[in-house]
């Protein structure tokens, strides 16, 4: 374990595993049991509350619509009390399971509002990273959340792409926009090839592109049944693959 607070963020371009990675390091850092946990699922479209079979009653999208109609009832509001407000509002939507923590950024479904539910979420990745040893970031696809500094408290950036070359072109955007953000300082940027056929072939897959190694996880049909059956992934068998594989990449980054 390497020092309380430490926050790892995953992201990638869509459909590449960044929810299947971050489940399996879930499950594997869950059942260690010496380490509190917080996961946060930060993409909107996305599935890793489910991936990870648990409940979460409320979500980031929630505390932002509390906070616009407790605005609009007060006419106005102070400052104050949001910000106290949304301490204890982000506190109460943490939905806690053995050796795990959870909370869900929901789904705003209204116009031009991603950007206030990602200032929230930042809130929530600063106050709470600070009460667990670990926690990890399901991000949103894409380069948004990297852009608008969400991942600002993060330490360890993590790029997940397959073999594909659209997922090795926005791993190298995502790679350019975490570099060039100067308010950012990621302690380490990393990538992971996700369904790859060989270690070869994921390195293959990923030449030219300026960035460190974490490892690889294989194309898993146990991994792709249990996803096409909606059974939790933290059930996967410790000897699977790809669990196997998520162990490694853990090892490589000091976790
Ligand atoms: N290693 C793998 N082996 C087999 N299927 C996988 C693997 N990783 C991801 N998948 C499948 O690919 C799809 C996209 O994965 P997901 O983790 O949801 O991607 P993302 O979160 O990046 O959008 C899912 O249907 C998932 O089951
Ligand atoms: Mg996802």
């Amino acid at each position: 374990m390497s020092g309380k607070g430490r926050t790892i963020a995953v992201c990638g371009k869509g459909g590449v595993g960044k929810t299947v990675f971050t489940a399996i390091m879930t499950k594997l850092l869950s059942s260690r049991g010496d380490m509190k946990i917080l996961v946060i699922d930060a993409d909107p479209a996305s599935g890793l509350v489910p991936t990870l079979g648990v409940k979460v009653e409320k979500t980031i999208n929630d505390i932002r619509l509390k906070i616009i109609k407790s605005i609009k009832e007060s006419k106005g509001g102070d400052k104050l009390e949001i910000s106290s407000m949304l301490d204890y509002e982000i506190l109460d939507a943490l939905a806690e399971y053995p050796g795990l923590a959870v909370l869900s950024i929901g789904r705003p479904e209204d116009e031009g509002c991603y950007c206030r539910v990602n200032d929230l979420l930042k809130d929530a990745i600063k106050l709470l990273s600070k009460s667990f040893d670990l926690t990890l970031i399901d991000g949103e696809a894409g380069i948004e959340q990297i852009n608008r500094r969400v991942m600002m408290d993060v330490d360890d950036l993590v790029i997940v792409s397959d073999t594909s070359v659209k997922g090795v072109n926005t791993m190298s955007t995502i790679l350019h926009v975490a570099k060039e953000g100067n308010a950012v300082n990621y302690s380490r940027i990393g990538a992971v090839v996700n369904k790859a056929r060989s270690e070869k072939e994921a390195k293959q897959a990923m030449d030219g592109v300026s960035i460190d190694f974490l490892g690889w996880i294989p194309e898993d049909e146990t991994v792709r049944e249990y996803d096409f059956s909606g059974k939790s992934l933290l059930e996967l068998p410790d000897d699977n693959q790809s669990v196997e594989a998520v162990k490694k990449i853990l090892e490589n980054m000091r976790v």
